[in-house]
């Protein structure tokens, strides 16, 4: 009786370590996550820069740059359909946007931009509800 007694607790202990552990590697994963997202917005100012002074290879290093993130991005595998569509759209923006840089033609890059940071703003408002649910967004420490 004794033993099995023991056997639970050990088996309880060990189920409250996984836990901690599990919740542990979650919030570094989390951590991790939004570093690289962030980067978004060294790219986007780099845009920015390139759009205002008129440094057209900055318009497309930093197009590429956003592009490349979309492809080692996992909330693809979200079950959330709509995202992988508002992946796509931002991906033929920022298309759009390279080539009006290597053209050196500012009028199509600042259109482009725009749509650009359209798509930001419309893959954001999606996915808010999800963000929300998330161990972040739920409780900050
Ligand atoms: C196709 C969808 C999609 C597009 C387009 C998109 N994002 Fe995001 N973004 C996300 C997701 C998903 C996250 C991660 C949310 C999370 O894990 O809480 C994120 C996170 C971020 C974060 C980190 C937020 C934080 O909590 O620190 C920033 C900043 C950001 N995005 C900026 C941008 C900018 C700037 C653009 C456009 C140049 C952009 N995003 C376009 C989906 C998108």
């Amino acid at each position: 009786m004794k033993t099995s007694r023991a056997c639970t607790a050990l088996c309880v202990c060990c189920l409250f370590a996984t836990a901690v552990i599990a919740f542990a590697d979650e919030k570094a994963d989390r951590a991790n996550m939004q570093i690289f997202m962030r980067q978004k917005l060294e790219f986007s100012k780099g845009i920015t820069e390139g759009m205002v002074l008129e440094k057209f290879e900055l318009i497309s290093i930093n197009a590429a740059g956003l592009r490349k993130m979309t492809q080692t991005n996992y909330w693809i595998q979200t079950s959330n359909t709509n995202y992988l569509a508002k992946m796509t759209k931002f991906q033929s923006e920022l298309d759009k946007l390279f080539f009006a840089g290597g053209d050196r033609n500012l009028d199509r890059a600042t259109e482009a931009y725009g749509n650009v940071v359209k798509s930001c703003v419309d893959c954001h408002h999606l996915v808010r509800k999800e963000q929300i649910g998330l161990p972040r967004w739920g409780v900050r420490d």
